[in-house]
């Protein structure tokens, strides 16, 4: 595995670290204090994320995750989407965030949206950490982003390049 260069950084640790604090702050003040949040964390990119935003929540949050195969042509999505592991409990009457990784396409979230929405939540919001805007192909509701970012192959916390660099604790833009 290549070690990425200082060049290649393009969201240092402490930059994620502050934002994901924000993120969680942002998400509290939308609810009320003692609602409980359902975090629908997506395997397996958004693990870290899930980590650090669910210990900077306040108030009461439980976790849920959900594994989905979006097919990729090399560092492209196709589109077509397959759920590869469900949830363990139900989403009837509670307030679920899905949290995700990285919103490119749109289609992998859209699907997902679609999936959970049918399960009758009580609200259903979106956190993705990243977001590429200038790649979207479907007009998907995304309530909270954590950095806009160019049309560039990113990788660390948590986002791989063949199952590779998913530890890194910085995001690095992959040449
Ligand atoms: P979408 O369906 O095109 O929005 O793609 C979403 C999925 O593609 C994400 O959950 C990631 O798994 C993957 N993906 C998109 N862009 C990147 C990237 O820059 N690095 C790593 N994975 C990515």
């Amino acid at each position: 595995m290549r070690v990425p260069d200082a060049q290649s950084v393009l969201l240092t640790a402490d930059q994620i670290q502050s934002r994901v604090r924000e993120m969680a702050a942002e998400i509290r003040r939308d609810y009320a204090p003692f609602d409980e949040l359902h975090l629908v964390a997506v395997l397996k990119g958004a693990f870290m994320f899930l980590s650090d935003l669910a210990r900077a929540m306040t108030g009461p949050v439980s976790l849920d995750f959900i594994a989905v195969a979006s097919y990729a042509k090399g560092t492209t999505t196709s589109g077509e989407v397959r759920l590869l592991k469900d949830l363990d409990s139900g989403l009837q009457g509670r307030h679920v965030i899905i949290v995700e990784d990285i919103v490119d396409t749109g289609l992998t979230l859209t699907y997902l949206q679609d999936i959970l929405r049918a399960r009758e939540p009580k609200s259903l919001r979106t956190a993705c950490l990243l977001s590429k805007p200038s790649r979207r192909q479907v007009d998907v509701k995304v309530d909270y982003i954590g950095f806009a970012i160019d049309d560039r192959f990113v990788v660390g916390y948590g986002l791989d390049y063949s199952e590779q660099y998913r530890n890194l604790r910085e995001i690095v833009v992959l040449s």
